[in-house]
C-alpha cells in the first residue's frame, strides 16, 4: 500500500464542531457513523461525503447493507455496481455480498478441481460448500474480503464506511476477532478437505501439494487482515463517530456500546444527536403529544450533554420528510457542517 498524500491543515471549512473534528485531524480520512439501526447513520454518511466532496476532496461512500439504502438516499441504482459517480469528487458504492460469496464458492470448487485433478466437484463436497456458504462466518468474510479491496486500493481522499447496526459494526471493527473467525474458517475447511480425502482420493489422480496452497492462502488472508485492521483501528487516522437520537433506550445502548468501543479500542470522534425536535415549537399551538415530545427530549439532551459532554458535536433537528436526494442531503450537510463551500475549495 502506498503511503497517501495527507491534506493539508484549515484545507476544509466549515464553522462547526463536527467540521472542526474533520479540519483539526486532517490525517483521519476512514469516517464511520455507528448506531442502532434507522437512527441516521447512512444519511450523516451521505451528508458528509457530500460536504467533503464540496471541499474538493475524492470521496467514496460505501456500504455492504443488502437493503441498498445508498441507492435509496442518491436516488440512484448503485447496488453491486462498483463505485458509481454522484457529484464531482463524490463515488457510492454498495457491495453485494451475495455476490461475494457465489464468487468464493466458486474459488473453493476450482481450488478443489485443481487440486484432486476432478473434472466435476463431487456431490458431497458441493454439498459441503452449500452448507458453508449458509454459515454467517461464510458472509462476514466475503463482506469482510471486499471492504479490504476497497480500502487497501487507496484510490480516495476520504473513505466513509456506511455502517450497518451497531451489533454488526462492532464485529466489523473488532479486526481480532475478524481475524480469528478467518482462521478458523479455513482451518475448518483444511480438516473437512481431510475428511473428504478419502472421498476424493477414489477419483484422484494425482497429488498436488494441499498443505502449502492451504498455508499461502493463510498468509496471503493475513497480510490481508493486518493491513485492513491497522487501517480501520487506526487512532490516528480513522474518526467514528456515533449517532444518536434524544431518546432515554437509546441513549443507554449508545453508553453500553461506547463502552465496548474503548475496550476494543476504537477511537470514538463523538456523538451527533438526530432528530431533535425544536424547541421554538412549544411556544406555538401544538398538540400535546407534541408538546410532551418536546419536553421528553429536552430531559435526554440534558442527560447527554452530562455524559457526553463536549463530545456532542452535532444536533440535527427532526426535518419535515425523509432524506432522499441531493438538495436534502445537502440540507443535512450544512446542519452538521456549516456552509457547503470553505474558502479553500473556492479558490
Ligand atoms: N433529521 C431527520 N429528519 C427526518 N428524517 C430523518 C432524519 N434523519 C434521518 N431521517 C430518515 O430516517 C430514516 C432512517 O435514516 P437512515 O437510513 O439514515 O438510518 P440508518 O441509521 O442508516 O438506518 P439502518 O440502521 O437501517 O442502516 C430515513 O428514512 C431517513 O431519511
Ligand atoms: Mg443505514
Amino acid at each position: 500500500m502506498t503511503i497517501q498524500e495527507v491534506p493539508a491543515p484549515g484545507a476544509l471549512g466549515g464553522s462547526t464542531p463536527l467540521a472542526a473534528a474533520l479540519r483539526d485531524h486532517p490525517e483521519r480520512r476512514y469516517i464511520m457513523f455507528g448506531g442502532k439501526g434507522g437512527l441516521g447513520k447512512t444519511t450523516f454518511s451521505a451528508a458528509t461525503a457530500v460536504w467533503l466532496a464540496a471541499q474538493g476532496k475524492r470521496v467514496l461512500v460505501f456500504s455492504v447493507d443488502p437493503q441498498a439504502s445508498l441507492s435509496d438516499i442518491f436516488e440512484r441504482d448503485i447496488f453491486g455496481k462498483g463505485p458509481v459517480k454522484i457529484t464531482d469528487n463524490l463515488w457510492a458504492q454498495e457491495i453485494d455480498a451475495d455476490r461475494h460469496i457465489k464468487e468464493y464458492q466458486q474459488e473453493i470448487r476450482q481450488k478443489i478441481l485443481d487440486m484432486y485433478g476432478l473434472d466435476e466437484v463431487p456431490q458431497e463436497i458441493e454439498d459441503y460448500i452449500q452448507a458453508a456458504s449458509a454459515e454467517p462466518a461464510m458472509e462476514e468474510s466475503a463482506i469482510f474480503d471486499s471492504v479490504v479491496d476497497i480500502v487497501v486500493a487507496g484510490d480516495y481522499d476520504y473513505y466513509i464506511y456506511d455502517l450497518v447496526p451497531l451489533g454488526h459494526a462492532l464485529y466489523y471493527l473488532s479486526m481480532a476477532k475478524v481475524y480469528d473467525e478467518w482462521i478458523a474458517k479455513i482451518t475448518r475447511l483444511r480438516e473437512e478437505m481431510r475428511e473428504y480425502e478419502e472421498v476424493a482420493a477414489r477419483m484422484r489422480r494425482q497429488k498436488e501439494a494441499e498443505e502449502d496452497q492451504i498455508l499461502a492462502e493463510l498468509q496471503y488472508i493475513r497480510g490481508r487482515i493486518n493491513a485492513a485492521s491497522r487501517i480501520l483501528t487506526d487512532r490516528e487516522r480513522t474518526a467514528f463517530f456515533f449517532v444518536l437520537i434524544p431518546e432515554q433506550m437509546i441513549l443507554v445502548d449508545t453508553s453500553a456500546a461506547a463502552e465496548l468501543f474503548a475496550k476494543f479500542d476504537v477511537p470514538v470522534g463523538g456523538y451527533v444527536v438526530n432528530r431533535v425536535i425544536p424547541e421554538e415549537l412549544g411556544r406555538q399551538e401544538i398538540p400535546a403529544y407534541l408538546r410532551n415530545r418536546i419536553v421528553m427530549q429536552r430531559g435526554e439532551l440534558d442527560q447527554i450533554e452530562r455524559l457526553f459532554g463536549t463530545d456532542v458535536l452535532g444536533l440535527v433537528p427532526e426535518l419535515e420528510r425523509d432524506v432522499t436526494g441531493l438538495p436534502m442531503i445537502e440540507r443535512v450537510a450544512t446542519l452538521l457542517y456549516g456552509e457547503a463551500r470553505s474558502a479553500a475549495s473556492a479558490a
